[in-house]
């Protein structure tokens, strides 16, 4: 199975390991943490319930985007929350990294014109938008 770019794995487990394939890879290959294979993970998009928390939401601001997590703020609890937001912009890859408490967005500075954007819940997997 090839490692696509971007994609990103997650242990099966249970510990927290969560990887991105950074540069994709065309053998046939396969992730792996603590001794077993990881799962890609698909990203769940407005067409899942749960959207209105999940979804991130991009503002283009100046100088660059805010992305909010979601249309309603996803809860930021110890137990319960984003756990980082990556926005693509162009050929970069931005990543912000959140902690409990935080607000559940980020503003990033690019000139780039087309933009997306993914965040991880820890409790409801990844999402794009
Ligand atoms: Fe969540």
């Amino acid at each position: 199975m090839a490692c696509e770019q971007f994609a990103i794995y997650k242990c099966e487990c249970g510990c927290t390991g969560l990887v991105e394939m950074i540069l994709g890879c065309k053998e046939d290959c396969e992730m792996s943490c603590c001794g077993k294979a990881m799962t890609a993970l698909p990203a769940k998009t407005a067409a899942q319930e749960g959207k209105e928390k999940h979804v991130p939401v991009i503002e283009k601001i100046d100088g660059g985007y805010r992305v909010k997590i979601g249309s309603v703020p996803h809860p930021m609890e110890p137990d319960h929350f984003i756990q980082f937001v990556e926005l693509r912009a162009g050929k970069d890859v931005l990543v912000h990294f959140f902690a409990p408490g935080d607000a559940p967005e980020a503003v990033f500075k690019t000139d780039a014109k087309t933009v997306t954007a993914r965040e991880y819940c820890n409790k409801h997997g990844l999402w794009r938008s």
